[in-house]
């Protein structure tokens, strides 16, 4: 039997994935994600009776039950898409955004030139998807942000947090074996905006998606 908080009744919006931004039709800037942790997010909280929208990056994940699933390639239709969810009750941005993007991309496949050495490509800042859900007029009670550090976690996680104006981030490491983008396994040290801190894991991320919607459930019982 579970013992997890139930969150029935509430609507959470999770995205989860990279984002892809075209260079030209062959060719793309990404970000290594595989998805896992949202997709685990979105299961567990379906599980708890959620009514759950994933909004999902290009990755090669089934569809967790009962969830229903948006798919997107780049940081703008992320964006356009996360936002048309709103009302929401919780929003959790575990996607990995792309921070810029190309700022024309080619119609047509770019040629290497004769004697070419080097391309130069202009990237232009994508939109802040978590900070824009933050500040929103119709701002979900709780924004949850996700940081992957390689180094000074907290202090960048909560940066993160005070600049985004978001109630709790999960940072984690990367750069390190067993954790981060690709693993099964994680560990998540989670702030809050109230000062308090976790560490959840070293765990499945199935194990830790359970474990951070404790803390979103204890959370919005505080709010
Ligand atoms: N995020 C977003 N929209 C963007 C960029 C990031 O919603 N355009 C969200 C991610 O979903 C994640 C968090 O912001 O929850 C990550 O924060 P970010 O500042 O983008 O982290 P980094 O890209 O690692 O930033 P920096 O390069 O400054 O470390």
């Amino acid at each position: 039997m579970s013992t997890h908080a139930t969150l029935s009744g509430l609507r959470i919006v999770v995205s989860a994935g990279p984002t892809y931004e075209d260079i030209d039709p062959v060719r793309f800037i990404g970000n290594r994600s595989s998805g896992k942790m949202g997709f685990a997010i979105a299961q567990a909280a379906a599980r708890r009776g959620a009514q759950v929208v994933l909004v999902a990056g290009p990755v090669s994940l089934p569809t967790p039950d009962g969830v229903q699933r948006l798919d997107v390639r780049s940081a703008a239709q992320m964006h356009e898409a996360v936002l048309a969810q709103l009302p929401a009750d919780v929003y959790v941005g575990a996607a990995a955004v792309a921070d810029f993007a190309p700022a024309h991309p080619a119609g047509s496949k770019i040629k290497k030139q004769a004697g070419q050495d080097t391309l130069t490509l202009t990237l232009v800042r994508t939109r802040d998807i978590l900070a824009d859900i933050a500040s929103h007029a119709q701002r979900p009670r709780l924004v949850v942000g996700f940081a992957a550090e390689t180094d000074h976690v907290e202090a960048y996680a909560r940066g993160k947090l005070e600049n985004k104006r978001l109630d709790l981030i999960a940072a984690n490491r990367v750069g390190v074996a067993g954790s981060g983008f690709e693993s099964d396994d994680n560990t998540l040290n989670v702030y809050a905006a109230t000062g308090d801190s976790k560490v959840l894991g070293p765990a499945p991320k199935t194990e830790l998606a359970d474990a951070l919607l404790d803390l979103v459930a204890q959370s919005l019982s505080r709010h």
